[in-house]
Formats: C-alpha cells, sequence, structure tokens
C-alpha cells in the first residue's frame, strides 16, 4: 500500500470518466430530458426513480435517496472500498493512481512488479536462444500456440537447471525473487529456482503488470502445472489467467467465457475467442466474481460435461448468486465428456464453439434443471422438497426482478404461493417524491450551498456579494471553503466537490442537497444563488449593526467603530429607499 491519493487525481478522474457511461455497463440507462434513467439498482422499483445527470457527474434515486458521484457508484454497486474503486476507474480511464509520499500503509510493492517483469522478460528470450528452447518450441508447435499469440501471452521457457534465472539476476534482487516465489531456499539456505525445464505463462492482473507465473512440463508427468506460490502480489483465488489480455484485444469487451486451464486460454485465442479466462484450476470464488462484473456484464462458466464438472458448475452457481442482479447474465456450458475448451476448439473449430456458447444454460434453467432431477416432482413430498432446497439458495439472490421471477417459477413448480422473503425484510420503501424541493423554505446558507454545489461555475460571476462570510451561523465556512476551492480549481465539477468532502462530516449533507437540485429547472438558479447571497451579506450587516448600536448605548464606541456605524447607516438607509422603490413598481 502506498500513500494517499491526491485530491487534484480525483478531480481529474472524475473529469475524464463519464458516469452515464460507467453505470451504462452495468445497467441500461435511458434517456429521459437532460438526464438519464433506470431501476434502481438500490432497492426494489417497477418504475425507474434512479436518475444519472451528465452534466453535473452524479446519480441520484428518488425512491431510496441513494446518491453519489461515478466513485460512489462504483463503491455501492461493486461493494467494494474507495481505494479500489478509483483504481477501477483510473483503469478506465487509462490513469496511473498517483499516490503522496509520506505515511505509506506498509511496503512499497512496486520494485516487485519490476522484478517479476524482468523474469517474464527473461523466460521469453530463453524461449527464443536457449540451446534446450527448441524442445518447447516444438511442444508449443504441437499444441498448435503460434508465436504470435506466445508473444501475446508472453509465454516464454524456464530452461533445465537450478540456476538460470539466479545467474541472470543481480545479486540485490535476490530478496525479491524470494519474496515473488520465483526463487526457493533449501533447508541448508541453498537457493534455487522455482521454475525449471517448463513452459512458462506469466501471469498478469488486469492492469497488465506481472503478479506470477505458471509453468508446464514440456510432457506428461507429476505436478503437470506448477504455480507461483501466494505472495503479496498473487493471490490464486482473486486472479483470472487472460483477463488484462481479452480487455486489451477486444475494442469492447462484453462477456467472460470462465475456464479452468491456461491452454484452454491460449488455444481459444489462437482460435480467435479472445474472451476466455481461466481460474486456475481453482473454483470459482466471490472474488473472481467481482472483477468479472467489474468488467462485463454477461460471463459464461464452462466445465467438462463429466460428473466433476457439473459439481464444480452447481459450486459456481451457488457462489454466483449474490451477485446475480438484474442486467446480469450468468450461464453454464457444459462440454461433452473428456473434452476441454482447447481440445474442443482444436477438433470442431471456433464456429462450433461459439454456437455452443450462444446456447449456454441460463443459471435459471440450470438451477431447477438440477434441483428437480434430485427430487420426486409427481409427489407432494418431492415438491416439498424442492421448495426446500430452492428457497435458501434464492435468497442469496439481492433484491431484483429476476429474484421475484425466480420464486414465481419455485411456486409454479410447487403449486402454492412462496414469497421472496426480502420483500419482507427489505427497508420499506420511501414515496416516491418527484416534487420540487422547497428551495424557498431551506435556511438561506443551505440553499446557497445547494446551488452552488450542483452549480460549481456561479463562482465565477463577477461582483458576488462580499460581507456574508462575516456570519457566524452554521453552513457558513463550508460555503466559504467551496467557494475558496473553486476559485483555485474552477473546472471541479459537481462530483468533483462532493469528493473533496467525501471524508468530512460535512459531506453527506453536501451528497443530499446537490441531489435534492436535480430535477430542478436549472435556469433561475443563478439569480437565486445570488439573492441568497446577498440575503446574507444583508443578515451579517443587520448583525454588525445590532451589535455596534447595542455597544453606543453603553457609550463604548472606538473612533473605528463610530465610523462604521456610520458607513452601515448609510447602506441601510440606501437599500431603505431602494426597497421603497421598488415596491412602487
Ligand atoms: P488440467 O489438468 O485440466 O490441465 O488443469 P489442462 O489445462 O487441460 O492442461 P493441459 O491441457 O494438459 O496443458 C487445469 C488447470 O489447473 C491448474 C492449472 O492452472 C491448469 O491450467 N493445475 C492443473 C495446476 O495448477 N496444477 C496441476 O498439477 C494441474
Ligand atoms: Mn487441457
Amino acid at each position: 500500500m502506498a500513500g494517499k491519493i491526491p485530491p487534484h487525481f480525483i478531480d481529474q478522474l472524475l473529469s475524464r470518466v463519464d458516469i452515464v457511461d460507467l453505470i451504462h455497463s452495468r445497467l441500461a440507462l435511458k434517456k429521459a430530458g437532460k438526464e438519464f434513467q433506470a431501476c434502481c439498482p438500490f432497492h426494489d422499483e417497477k418504475t425507474p426513480s434512479f436518475t444519472v445527470s451528465r452534466e453535473k457527474q452524479f446519480y441520484h434515486c428518488f425512491g431510496c435517496g441513494a446518491h453519489g458521484t461515478a466513485i460512489g457508484f462504483l463503491m455501492e454497486y461493486d461493494n467494494i472500498g474507495f481505494v479500489e474503486a478509483v483504481e477501477e476507474l483510473a483503469t478506465l480511464a487509462h490513469l496511473e493512481v498517483p499516490r503522496e509520499g509520506g505515511e505509506h500503509e506498509g511496503p512499497d510493492v512496486r520494485p516487485l512488479y519490476e522484478t517479476l517483469d524482468r523474469a517474464a522478460h527473461y523466460y521469453q528470450n530463453q524461449l527464443r536462444i536457449h540451446p534446450e528452447a527448441q524442445r518447447a518450441v516444438n511442444y508449443l508447435k504441437g499444441r498448435g500456440v503460434s508465436g504470435k499469440i506466445a508473444a501475446e501471452f508472453r509465454i516464454g521457457f524456464a530452461p533445465p537447471g537450478f540456476h538460470n534465472l539466479i545467474d541472470h539476476t543481480n545479486p540485490e534482487e535476490f530478496d525479491r525473487l524470494l519474496q515473488t516465489g520465483m526463487i526457493a531456499e533449501s533447508e541448508d539456505g541453498k537457493r534455487y529456482d522455482r521454475f525449471r525445464d517448463r513452459i512458462i505463462f506469466p501471469i498478469r492482473n488486469h492492469r497488465g503488470l506481472v503478479i506470477g507465473f505458471g509453468g508446464r512440463l514440456l510432457g506428461e508427468g507429476k505436478a503437470k502445472y506448477l504455480n507461483s506460490p501466494e505472495t503479496p502480489l498473487f493471490q490464486k483465488g482473486k486472479e483470472l489467467y487472460g483477463l488484462h489480455e481479452a480487455r486489451k484485444s477486444l475494442r469492447q469487451l462484453d462477456r467472460l467465457l470462465v475456464v479452468e486451464g491456461y491452454m484452454d486460454v491460449v488455444a481459444l485465442a489462437q482460435y480467435g475467442i479472445r474472451y476466455g479466462v481461466a481460474t486456475l484450476g481453482t473454483a470459482t470464488t466471490e472474488a473472481h466474481l467481482d472483477r468479472i462484473f467489474r468488467t462485463v456484464s454477461e460471463v459464461i462458466f464452462c466445465f467438462d460435461g463429466d460428473r466433476a464438472g457439473r459439481v464444480a458448475g452447481w459450486k459456481a452457481l451457488e457462489t454466483s448468486l449474490p451477485s446475480m442482479r438484474d442486467g446480469r447474465e450468468i450461464r453454464f456450458l457444459f462440454l461433452p465428456e473428456g473434452e476441454d475448451p482447447d481440445t474442443y476448439v482444436r477438433s470442431r473449430g471456433a464456429e462450433d464453439l461459439e454456437q455452443r456458447i450462444a446456447e449456454a444454460t441460463p443459471l435459471s434453467t440450470f438451477f431447477f434443471d438440477t434441483l428437480t432431477r434430485e427430487v420426486d416432482m409427481s409427489s407432494l413430498g418431492g415438491r416439498a422438497q424442492l421448495a426446500e432446497r430452492a428457497q435458501p439458495l434464492l435468497r442469496k439472490l439481492p433484491t431484483s426482478i429476476f429474484k421475484r421471477m425466480m420464486y414465481q417459477r419455485l411456486s409454479k413448480s410447487v403449486g402454492i404461493e412462496l414469497e421472496s422473503t426480502a420483500s419482507h425484510t427489505a427497508k420499506p420503501l420511501k414515496p416516491v417524491t418527484r416534487s420540487q424541493p422547497a428551495l424557498d423554505t431551506m435556511p438561506p446558507v443551505r440553499r446557497a450551498i445547494a446551488l452552488l454545489v450542483s452549480n460549481p461555475g456561479f463562482s465565477r460571476i463577477a461582483d458576488l456579494p462580499k460581507g456574508w462570510e462575516a456570519l457566524a451561523i452554521p453552513g457558513i465556512t463550508l460555503l466559504r471553503e467551496l467557494l475558496e476551492l473553486l476559485h483555485t480549481q474552477p473546472n471541479i465539477t459537481s462530483a468533483g466537490l462532493l469528493e473533496r468532502w467525501r471524508h468530512k462530516e460535512e459531506g453527506r449533507h453536501l451528497g443530499k442537497l446537490a441531489a435534492m437540485m436535480l430535477p430542478l429547472p436549472t435556469e433561475n438558479q443563478e439569480t437565486e444563488f445570488v439573492d441568497t447571497l446577498m440575503l446574507l451579506t444583508q443578515q451579517a450587516l443587520q448583525f454588525e449593526w445590532d451589535n455596534l448600536v447595542a455597544k453606543a448605548e453603553l457609550g463604548n464606541l472606538s473612533e473605528g467603530e463610530k465610523q462604521r456605524l456610520g458607513e452601515l447607516s448609510r447602506l441601510k438607509a440606501e437599500r431603505d429607499s431602494n426597497e421603497t422603490s421598488m415596491d412602487s413598481h
């Protein structure tokens, strides 16, 4: 973990990404006037009250009150932390997240990435130049891997022998080789290369950085594959092999095909199916699903057609249930027994496989087929059993239309009405209020803040009223800070302002105020803002006047104060005459 993310970077990031595109990649938005709408992903509803503003770069649900920026949306929707959300957006915007020096939360891991990248280069190079490389090249050729695909996946060769990588590496880096599991230490303290005489598959994270390796024997044998151990950079249960390559090769990545092995991904790519990713022999985890649905909204899990494959498929289904939100699609593809995607695509070609992918079984079908196969649907007891098995699983589904439909289908199969328990436990819906928030009943400071935060450009109005800053009432400091920030950073958007205050007490109020302004027409807001500042200024002057008058009655005004009182009297007189002249119109 590195230092703090500088606030100016958040501004830059929010100006680079578009919240409408971001949200649209996860749920279908429809244009409604200047805004975009959808059914709210954060509560159960049938008519859309979830609204996204391109201009203000934030979203607001008039039904449940959820609101926030692009960062906030990712945090809520993908269920991730602030830093992760920022990193995710940065990846989309092709930006590196800079870190401020100072307090580092733990060691800097960047040098470890460099070490692994050098190792990847070394292995790639050995595949070209090592005297024994021909065996490796022949092996790859034998499996149909072209030079182009090998280069894209950075496939390499770890030569036979215990000291190749070690001898190639600067001793200063030995420690990093140890930390990343590239070398191991024997009991008597001798160091040796972990990967020997193997085809090397670098594993890259979604940003393209090498985080570990897989190595395959050049023939058959025990421990056919060897993987990097768990290290600070590599946790097997979180990574998807091939995700970076898929993202890179497809302009628009719509779906992912999840397979088991390295060679499956490589063979699929060889045949032009560029959206294969591998879980590296482990079961699908929630972390995998998180990663998947942060990238696409459709996933197909591919398994062998044998019993083990079905079991693995069911496990993946169970793990997927909590991620099954509306707008997402999960399907299952079971290959004929004895085939994996690698063998299948080679023997029958890409078109055949793509056809199977297109016909893959939807989660709902796999769910009911599997459960009904296990019970006797012709008997009451069997149908009761179905309900008993299905309900605890369906409860894991997030509140959604899909969930309701699954309950409906279950009710139909069982023959009695079964209800989604979520409708009992979910927060009661607040009424949808689209009426104009009473701007004029808001205290003026709040009104000014609300207007400013949804129209940051107002900070550039020439001759904004001055003097209101002296008022000692809640909100004045925030209003002043907002204007000060906007003067130094005039291009900050509404979303940028909200992010600046994310970690502060007042941040929550700012968000609510900004959201309240969303449905209002903007024409008169500028005048409203200036008038409100004027009103506050008058309150400040009145307050000062009252104070000075009270002091004068006690007879202890200084020369300066006397002068000021004179000035204020003139101002008051001017204003009063203005008001009468206005009244007479
Ligand atoms: P498989 O045994 O299905 O191998 O393991 P494969 O992918 O078909 O391999 P090839 O076609 O013989 O080359 C699937 C995945 O499980 C992991 C690897 O990630 C492999 O790609 N695995 C398998 C290991 O980590 N270690 C092993 O010994 C075997
Ligand atoms: Mn295989």
